[in-house]
């Protein structure tokens, strides 16, 4: 208790001195910091599992950086990291265990929650999705007709179908060429039949993948799925036997006709958005075989246990989480653009803005009362040289502050290096842009020295002027292996944790989603029947019966 206080107290304290750091620094240039200190760059960029951050080009000078490594101590932040790790009950509002990070280190020590030894249930799992997907990726697994499966319909959503998915397309290079991988999330039709239409349904394997096996959406195209399959391969039955469970409700699965051979489990104390590197993670180790998958888990590892170990100066999820924490609660930005340079990582920002805005979107702390200041960012973006030719401009120009982080990739196979020239300078471009701006009188002596007139000149001066001052970072990996993939996305897990912590939320808990899903069960039965007055507001009541007589 006494601890507790004397935490909150000092995190206060540390809270008010940042503002102050804010106040102080506000009006300087970031580039002004590195002319303040020369060795800028080098100190604020570290490297660690083939990924390098340089985090340098942040508001943050170092009186301010050392506030916020005090912040993240005083945060209590090394004992709940360890908690985690040991598989203490920190999901506190679902009374749970958090324990993600011991799906990649199955040999690690005993970790006993509810009297089991959690390693030996995941290595047992592990051995059974390997064996499977070997089964699969050799023909050694059949379809119904003797045959082999070449097409892989994972049917889940959110954290059933943002993780897999991201990796199978980072992935690229590494997954069997003659396998195909299709992913089904939106019950609705045309979803849906996009995919019917690519797949023959006796090469047909079906993932269902849902940590809950209670999701509408998921369970309906399910349903269709296997209907569609049964009309192709004689019946349900049949259908059945391309069709394998991938759930942390087994039972479920079983009762809804599942043999168990076909379900594959995971745990109650597995985030479904950290869920990839446990049977949801089927489909990658389908993809890309189990050697590859077992070098996805040492990335991850790797980056668990330098998050372990590191002091927090040098830990790369800490500082990642720290730039979010001055950007977000010091200085109020309200977002965070991710900007990837490397086509495979197209699903990139999918998969972080649910890791990051399910954990963190949150408005009340551990104990249940209101924060005080802001919580997690929206997290948005997409592929950088895209974006650069869409939204960037409110980046650049934008009556709000967007902290960019980039992602570049140094090496792909077989690259053209005149390509990967254009790609970073692009990258590389952006950041110092932001970074500098350009002022209008710049920008009017650049046009009068290319012959503009003075009245044009002064007229457009503030119309191609740049503020800058906007922060980013660079992240460069080195190559995208799964090795170094694992890391990336564990990086970005751990961040999440960090802010997390700082900003006294469960990161683990989503009950956010709750309200829509309950309300949605209501409108669905009345939308199927004759609606009724249900209570709604007058909107949605007219937006029902709208609906309503549409689909009569
Ligand atoms: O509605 C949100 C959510 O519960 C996510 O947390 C989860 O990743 C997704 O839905 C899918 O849930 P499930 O895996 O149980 O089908």
């Amino acid at each position: 208790m006494f601890e507790n206080q004397l935490h909150s107290e000092t995190s206060h304290r540390l809270w008010q001195a940042l503002e102050a750091h804010y106040q102080r620094l506000k009006s300087t240039p970031i580039s002004q910091l590195f002319s303040a200190n020369p060795g800028r760059a080098e100190q604020h960029s570290l490297e660690i599992a083939g990924l390098f951050l340089d985090y340098s080009k942040q508001s943050f000078d170092e009186s301010a950086f050392k506030s916020l490594l005090e912040l993240a101590q005083a945060s209590g932040l090394a004992h709940r990291r360890d908690a985690m790790f040991h598989g203490k009950p920190i999901n506190s509002t679902e009374q749970r265990t958090v324990l993600h990070t011991a799906l990649r280190s199955p040999d690690g020590p005993e970790c006993i929650v509810d009297g089991v030894n959690v390693r030996a249930l995941v290595k047992n799992e592990l051995e059974r999705i390997k064996v499977f997907a070997n089964g699969v990726r050799h023909g050694t697994i059949k379809a119904n007709d003797g045959g082999t499966f070449t097409d892989i319909i994972n049917i889940g959503i959110g954290g059933s179908e943002l993780g897999p998915k991201m990796a199978i397309e980072a992935l690229g290079p590494y997954v069997q060429h003659d396998l195909h991988f299709h992913f089904l999330s939106n019950p609705d039709s045309q979803a849906l039949n996009g995919v019917l239409s690519q797949i023959d349904p006796e090469r047909t394997l079906v993932l269902v993948s849902s940590k809950t096996f209670t999701t509408q959406d998921t369970l309906a195209n399910y349903l269709i799925v296997r209907q569609h399959l049964a009309e192709h391969l004689g019946g349900v039955e049949a259908a059945m036997r391309h069709c394998v469970a991938l759930t942390a409700a087994p039972q479920t699965a079983i009762q809804q006709g599942f043999a168990p051979e076909c379900v594959f489990e995971f745990w109650d104390w597995v985030g479904g958005r950290y869920s990839m590197w446990s049977a949801i993670g089927l489909p990658i180790l389908i993809a890309i075989g189990s050697k590859h998958f077992d070098d996805f888990l040492a990335g991850a590892r790797e980056m668990d246990n330098h998050f372990l170990t590191a002091p927090f100066k040098d830990n790369m999820p800490v500082l990642l989480a720290l730039t979010g924490i001055w950007n977000h609660s010091i200085a109020g930005d309200r977002s965070v653009m991710l900007a990837a340079y490397d086509s495979r990582l197209h699903s990139f920002m999918p998969y972080v803005q649910q890791l990051d805005m399910e954990s963190n979107g949150k408005q009340v702390d551990q104990s249940g009362a209101p924060l005080t200041r802001p919580s997690g960012p929206i997290v948005w973006g997409g592929l950088g040289i895209n974006g650069q030719h869409a939204y960037f401009q409110l980046v650049h120009q934008g009556t709000q502050r967007v902290p960019v982080e980039f992602i570049g990739v140094l090496h792909a196979p077989d690259q053209n290096l005149e390509h990967q020239r254009i790609v970073f300078s692009n990258m590389l471009a952006q950041a110092e842009a932001l970074m500098v701006g350009r002022s209008a009188a710049q920008i009017k002596t650049l046009m009068l020295a290319n012959g503009f007139s003075e009245e044009r000149a002064e007229a457009l001066a503030n119309h191609r002027s740049f503020a800058g001052n906007i922060p980013s970072l660079t992240l460069l990996v080195d190559e995208l292996t799964p090795f170094k993939l694992g890391a990336l996305a564990a990086l970005y897990e751990h961040k999440v944790f960090v802010q997390g912590v700082i900003w006294g939320v469960n990161s683990f808990d989503q009950w956010g989603v709750e309200l829509g899903k309950t309300l949605g069960r209501t409108i669905y039965d009345e939308l199927r029947s004759e609606p009724h007055q249900k209570g709604h507001d007058p909107s949605t009541q007219a937006l029902i019966a709208r609906v309503f007589n549409a689909l009569r």
